[in-house]
């Protein structure tokens, strides 16, 4: 195996491949196979009639039935017809190489590769799949080459790849093309009761195979939704862009990866690096000026109506969160425990009045007066901490990215290295003003909007900041090429247990921790120590809480496991400094925990029941764990096997006897003991409960 370091330079070796296409058949054949390095993944692909269809098996039971594919354009013939297997090219790899972060330091890469040469017979057209087969999945994409029979430029109207998974086969998913983006509570049907879903989207079949069918390396393109079309069988849904295309490209091109992993057991979907391995290398270099850490901010102040985003909401005024004063103590809060930084929202003009609906009018340089930038900035340079940015646009694209070198330059001088951004507008919302000054409205996945991203990364890059989207495009893996882009949200995070109705719920992280996060980090932002703020009295009777019903829905332990069992680089620390202050010894596993991996293994679970995972520090020796259960109390067993060797004090915060997420959530046990990697811990798990452990070297 060769170590391919990708930090902090770019590895060249590994550029995209060339696409090229024989120039005449030497060969027509009918069949081809490629299975994964230890033989148990068999992917086949077959013409049948001028039509390519594809199957794959998992140790010898059909996984995959037969499911077609192909590529429709607008001004030519398809990808989708008349179509013979020309070439077939096996080959192999295994290889290691560097994350700069991440939650493993060394991802290793072995896979079995066929490249398949193909020809639409009349007329002529080339293309090629290519399959690479992993122990923990597959994936493929179409390259497509420059040739005479294709124009420059070719809009792809419909791609008909297909996954003919089966109805009664059980699924986990939220719905895709709705009005809140992938702000959704996950479903568990079978996939015969699928309309159209979101990826990843996760599954077990009848013989106890589990699958998760995503996309990797969402470059140039629209993302995919997965739609039931016949009974079964998903097809590939592209978001559609504003002109009815799906996607506009250039020969040549190549799609992204079409993925599934597939493990026996559920841990195997979390333990898998196969999205990664399909992602290009790192192509920005060094990025070290991003240190993974945990932030504080004033952010739940507003979600819980301690305080206002704008200064002026409707009739009221004197609310504005987002001052120089709450800012600083907010940076002797970070400063003293250890936190990297500090987000402010709504610290910049434009938050007034409804700012859901104020993408025109945000401004990204000018501040409120009440918010001195300069002074907060040099505030955190002496106390030791940083401002973390926060840009929100409220689906108005074109007015950020008229703005964004301003922005930027004002965070870089500000001090600033990591920045959250924000796509508040509902899913096909997202404004793009043409050159005409005509608005056209895209999807947060259509090609516009995935360009956009990629965009502001490698802006962001040029003034060493790193990038936290929210209502962001879904994770392909593409923080691998681009280290910068180091979380985002998309999903249901932590906010909609302020105010959501119903809040997240107990089985909502289970959930989430083998759909959403086998995409890559999100940030959830964790840490709640108050489990019902709306039940304190409101700050003025005239800006009264969110509904009761918006809570947490978690032991206190349960939220302490989140900084483990959910990974980011970057993770919040949610509450008020007051509401840690009075819980020092649960904070303290807060303080403790890192946010950045040598290694990590998830050890035990079930898709939305339970899951419990382990993490190694990457710059100390000790070791963490993290389990959460959902509404069911459950007690999990734990070998320490994963330890190294040694004696490590085992500092563990658990449910006590008492603890019910919904009548004792706060009732926490906090035990020290010594453990080597010979012994077994048996932890309690209350009712959407958690334990949360550090295994401190000694
Ligand atoms: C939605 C984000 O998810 C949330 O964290 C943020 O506070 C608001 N947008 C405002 O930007
Ligand atoms: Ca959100």
């Amino acid at each position: 195996m060769a170590c391919t370091s990708e930090t902090p330079i770019a590895n060249e070796a590994e550029s995209p491949p060339a696409i090229t296409a024989p120039d005449a058949p030497q060969q027509i054949f009918e069949t081809t196979s490629v299975a994964s390095p230890d033989g148990e993944i068999e992917f086949t692909l077959r013409t049948d009639g001028g039509l390519l269809r594809y199957t794959v098996d998992f140790q010898g039971e059909p996984v995959i039935g037969q499911s077609r594919l192909g590529l429709r354009f607008a001004e030519s013939f398809g990808l989708d017809d008349d179509l013979e297997i020309i070439g077939i090219e096996e080959s192999e790899s295994d290889k290691t190489w560097e994350q700069p972060w991440g939650e493993r330091r060394v991802v290793r890469d072995n896979h079995t590769e066929l490249l398949i040469n193909l020809r639409r017979a009349e007329p002529d057209i080339r293309f090629n799949v290519r399959v690479r087969v992993f122990n923990d999945g597959f994936g493929f994409r179409y390259e497509v080459p420059e040739q005479a029979n294709l124009p420059a430029t070719v809009s792809i109207m419909d791609e008909l790849t297909e996954f003919n998974v089966g109805a009664q086969t059980d699924s986990w998913w939220i719905p895709s093309r709705m009005y809140n983006r992938y702000e959704y509570l996950y479903q568990n049907t079978p996939v015969g009761e699928i309309q159209m879903v979101h990826t990843p989207v996760t599954m077990r079949t009848d013989f106890g195979a589990h699958l998760s069918i995503h996309e990797a390396a969402l470059i140039n393109y629209s993302g995919m939704s997965l739609e039931q079309e016949r009974e079964g069988v998903l097809e590939a849904s592209l978001a559609p862009r504003s002109d009815g295309k799906k996607v506009v490209v250039n020969t040549p091109f190549v799609t992204p990866w079409r993925t599934i992993q597939i493990g026996d057991e559920a841990v195997d979907l979390i333990n898998s690096d196969l999205i990664l391995n399909l992602n290009e290398p790192n192509k920005l270099g060094d990025v070290s000026y991003f240190e993974p850490g945990k932030y504080a901010g004033i952010w739940w102040d507003q979600h819980i109506r301690n305080g206002t985003w704008g200064q002026v909401q409707g009739e009221l005024t004197g609310l504005h969160a987002a001052t120089t004063e709450r800012t600083k103590a907010y940076m002797d809060f970070a400063a003293e425990n250890g936190f990297k930084g500090v987000l402010v929202e709504g610290w910049n003009i434009g938050w007034d009045d409804d700012w859901f609906n104020n993408g025109d009018v945000f401004s990204f340089t000018e501040t409120y007066d009440d918010f001195d930038i300069a002074a907060v900035a040099a505030y955190g340079e002496q106390v030791g901490t940083r401002l973390i940015g926060h840009h929100e646009t409220s689906g108005n694209i074109t007015n950020y990215e008229t703005q964004l070198e301003d922005a930027l330059d004002l965070y870089q001088a500000s001090g600033v290295r990591v920045i959250k951004s924000g796509y508040v507008a509902d899913d096909g919302n997202l404004k793009f003003v043409d050159a005409n000054g005509v608005p056209r409205y895209e999807y947060h996945d259509s090609q516009p909007q995935v360009a956009h991203h990629i965009k502001v990364v490698q802006r962001a890059h040029e003034h060493q900041i790193a990038m936290n989207p929210h209502e962001p495009v879904k994770d392909t893996g593409l923080r691998r090429t681009y280290p910068n882009w180091v979380s985002r949200e998309g999903a249901r995070g932590q906010e909609f247990n302020a105010w959501g109705v119903p809040p997240n719920g107990p089985d909502h992280v289970p959930n989430l921790i083998f759909t959403r996060m086998l995409s890559g980090p999100m940030d959830y932002t964790a840490g709640a120590f108050d489990l019902r703020p709306n039940e304190k009295p409101p700050v003025r009777d005239d800006f009264q809480r969110n509904s009761p019903a918006s809570r947490i829905e978690h032991t206190l332990a349960k939220e302490l496991a989140l900084y483990v069992a959910l990974y980011s680089p970057i993770q919040m620390v949610v509450d008020s400094p007051e509401e840690y202050a009075k819980r020092p010894d649960a904070f303290q596993f807060i303080k403790d925990v890192p946010t950045d991996w040598e290694h990590s293994v998830a050890l035990d679970g079930e898709i939305g029941e339970f899951a419990v995972i382990a993490r190694k520090d990457r710059s100390r020796d000790d070791w963490y764990l993290g389990a959460v259960t959902d509404a069911n109390a459950r007690a999990v067993e734990v070998e320490l096997s994963f330890l190294d060797d040694g004696n490590y004090e085992a500092q563990i915060y658990r449910d006590g006897p008492e603890a019910d997420y919904e009548t004792n959530p706060y009732d926490i046990r906090i035990e020290r003991r010594t453990v080597t990697s010979e012994d077994r811990l048996v932890l309690p798990l209350a009712r959407s409960g958690g334990a949360a452990i550090r295994f401190k070297k000694l």
